[in-house]
């Protein structure tokens, strides 16, 4: 979100190096950053983790894993690269740390900037960011803005998801984390933010005259969120079958929920972070919270079983490993929620996530009212009724935004047919967009909280989800699995649309 000036010199330490998300995401990000210069002048990065490592098996452990590196750029790169062994919930472990963190801040002239990347299991936060803070690692993360107004030193930390798994954890580890760091300094990730094309909403929203006058109730029938993905669990069974597991948690209470938010914030005073969060917190603390009756009616539990995806047999999510056979874990969660407030009073956002699904697709659909009065009935046209007004912002793989309205079909008679008004941006701009990590990495280097979240956002996210998680929990479903891999999900979802005279998106 910021712009392109360089950020100050720092250095980035990231717990939990060994693991998944550093190789993945946050190197080739981090690197992704180097290549466009747009990472500070004077930087390192070093990994901690208990795992016993070189500097060199760090290094090589990355690049053999990406494998997309230029020989040159990621020689220079690797220069930055430091790894460390320790435990970071131990107190034993600090001393050494601070050491080596000194070193590095010495030798690449980082000075006193530090920015930690908890990419650890979530069950290790708390102790980790209370050693963080036993150790006294943060002076200027926790009197922000302290010394030079202008160009304050900082330390931040970035917390990664899940967090929590329910409203208590979730808000235990916001007193922790505040315990340590102040609100400022710290920087609650959802990779969905740094989306080019959930960024973009903000752009086509409010850079844009015609839509905010028809974004309402009064012209919008129903909002749809889509995250679907081909791919099942990914060897994560036994994360995705614990209590902290399952759809609902892992991705509608954070990343459906805070795209929602932008969909349907109001207009912010300015673009800066604070005036953003705060709509963004107004909409998510005007969600309805949803009574024990209600749940049946607005939220649907999936899982997929056997199936069959691209012409190869899938496994069902029961027999995958690290799952129970009786598991009553949500692979798909579709729920409907209201946000109460004049501008959306009475229309129905319907988001809906799930693993092994026939395709990969983020996508959020509006769906506009009919026309008051309707001239082109089929008898008149031949054809078919007008369909109402579609736009279909699509956030992932193909980014762009689609708007569909009726045409005349050319000739004699008067036959109307829904044409598409396409935005690819791909074509328009020749450039596939970066990886939401490197967006949101620069961010917090440069101290833009834009795309991360509030406290009271992650509170208000857990009280909408928690009802329907706890009734699931004192309702077992008898019918799981109840789709096979590789469709839509389970029909029970398309008959709460059915119920409302709606229709699942399906594309
Ligand atoms: C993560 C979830 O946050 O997002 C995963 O934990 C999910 O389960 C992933 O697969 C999806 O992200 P993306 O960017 O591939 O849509």
């Amino acid at each position: 979100m910021a712009d392109c000036e360089k950020p100050s010199s720092c250095l980035i330490v990231i717990f939990g190096a060994s693991g998944d998300l550093t190789r993945r995401k946050l190197i080739p990000s981090l690197y992704q950053l180097f290549v466009a210069g747009q990472l500070p002048e004077h930087f390192a990065v070093l990994g901690v983790s208990r795992s016993p490592m070189s500097d060199d098996d760090f290094r090589d452990r990355l690049h053999s894993f990406f494998g997309q590196y230029d020989d040159k750029q990621w020689h220079d790169f690797a220069k930055c690269l430091y790894y460390h062994v320790a435990d970071s919930t131990k107190a034993e472990a600090y001393g050494g740390l601070k050491t080596r963190m000194a070193e590095l801040s010495q030798s690449h002239g980082t000075g006193v900037n530090v920015l930690l990347y908890l990419s650890i299991a979530p069950h290790l936060y708390e102790p980790t960011l209370t050693q963080i803070g036993a150790a006294g690692m943060v002076a200027e993360g926790k009197h922000w803005c302290s010394l030079d107004r202008n160009n304050p030193p900082w330390q931040r930390v970035i917390i990664e998801k899940p967090f929590g798994s329910d409203p208590l954890s979730a808000s235990r580890l916001n007193d922790v984390v505040a315990s340590v760091f102040d609100e400022q300094s710290i920087y609650r990730i959802d990779h969905y933010l740094g989306k080019e094309t959930v960024q973009n909403l903000l752009v086509f929203r409010f850079a844009n005259t015609i839509f905010e006058p028809i974004w309402n109730r009064k012209y919008i029938d129903h909002v749809q969120v889509t995250a679907a993905e081909s791919v099942g669990i990914e060897g994560r069974g036994s994360y995705y079958d614990s209590p902290s597991g399952g759809a609902m948690r892992d991705m509608i209470q954070s990343h459906l929920l805070q795209v929602m938010a932008v969909v349907a914030m109001e207009p912010p005073i300015t673009m800066c972070a604070d005036d953003i969060r705060v709509e963004k917190t107004k909409i998510l603390a005007a969600c309805r919270t949803p009574s024990m009756d209600d749940v049946p009616k607005i939220a649907v539990r999936g899982q997929y079983g056997p199936g069959q995806f691209g012409g190869k047999v899938v496994t069902g999510y029961r027999e995958e490993e690290g799952t129970r056979s009786d598991s009553q874990t949500d692979t798909y969660t579709a729920l409907q929620v209201f946000i109460d407030t004049w501008r959306w009073g009475g229309v129905p956002f319907y988001l809906r996530s799930g693993k092994s699904m026939t395709k990969k697709l983020t996508e959020v659909v509006v769906t506009f009212k009919p026309t008051p009065h309707c001239l082109f009935l089929p008898r008149m046209t031949g054809s078919h009724s007008a369909l109402p007004n579609q736009l279909v912002i699509n956030v992932q793989p193909d980014e762009g935004i689609r708007l569909r309205f009726e045409g005349k079909v050319p000739g004699m008679g008067m036959d109307i047919k829904p044409v598409i008004m396409d935005f690819d941006y791909n074509e328009q701009f020749g450039a596939s967009p970066p990886q939401a990590y490197a967006t949101l990495l620069l961010d917090a280097i440069r101290g833009d909280q834009t795309l991360y979240k509030h406290r009271e956002e992650i509170k208000h996210c857990w009280r909408v989800v928690q009802p329907v998680l706890d009734y699931w929990q004192d309702h077992p479903q008898d019918d799981l699995p109840n789709y096979a891999a590789g469709t839509w999900g389970p029909s029970a979802s398309d008959i709460m649309m059915a119920r409302d005279g709606r229709k699942w998106h399906n594309p």
